[in-house]
């Protein structure tokens, strides 16, 4: 769009609605917690002024395990604030910045860097539903709004479309004993939205609530 409002992707991208799916929950559980709250946080509220939205630091927060991915099935999570989507996957071949046994799980954004769409991932020789004749060579992200497509072994670079930029990557470490894997920061470009083209990062803390 070209007031650069975010916008959802065509309902068949299967990935984008596991997206929203996940956040989706995180509105039904705010939802909830706004209901239990009830009078009490109403009083609180009004008596407290709003906290400022947003985080100084990157939290540390775990978003799977490797022994619970399958190669080509991508987890969704917030980070590193609860309205910014991302998406873990295993990819089956070493990537830039992967992690684990075989250096092949990434995470990034899921926010387009064109105009901020939600995208999915397509394992090589997929197709998104949005457009039967592409087929991906490698594993990458697909972006039916526009058509960007980002190498996901690669940082997330644009292989292809319109997107200027590449998708922020999400830093992860592996805990050797257990196999949790965490996120523990974001790389740049900042994610869409949070000062469109830029590098400062710090831009991704602000604006909503920090995940825990
Ligand atoms: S929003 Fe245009 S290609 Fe993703």
């Amino acid at each position: 769009m070209a007031d650069g409002r975010r916008r959802e992707p065509p309902e068949e991208d299967e990935p984008a609605d596991a997206g929203r799916r996940v956040l989706l929950k995180y509105g039904v559980v705010a939802s909830a917690i706004i209901a239990a709250g009830g009078i009490a946080a109403i009083t609180r509220f009004a008596t407290n002024p709003a906290p400022t939205t947003g985080a100084a630091t990157f939290p540390r927060v775990k978003v799977g395990n490797v022994n619970g991915l399958a190669v080509g099935q991508p987890v969704y999570f917030a980070y590193p604030l609860d309205n910014e989507p991302n998406l873990l996957v295993k990819l089956g071949v070493p990537a830039k910045g992967g992690v684990g046994p075989g250096s092949d799980i990434v995470a990034f954004s899921q926010v387009c860097q064109h105009l901020g769409c939600i995208y999915g991932y397509l394992t090589p020789g997929a197709s998104p539903p949005c457009d039967p004749s592409y087929k991906a060579a490698e594993p990458v992200g697909y972006c039916c709004c526009h058509g960007s497509v980002y190498d996901f072994a690669n940082g997330a670079q644009v292989l292809s479309g319109p997107s200027p930029r590449p998708q922020p990557q999400v830093q992860l470490e592996v805990d050797p004993a257990t196999g949790d894997i965490f996120a523990v920061g974001m790389g740049p470009p900042a994610i869409f939205g949070h000062d469109t083209g830029s590098n400062d990062v710090t831009n991704d803390l602000q604006g909503g609530t920090p995940v825990g």
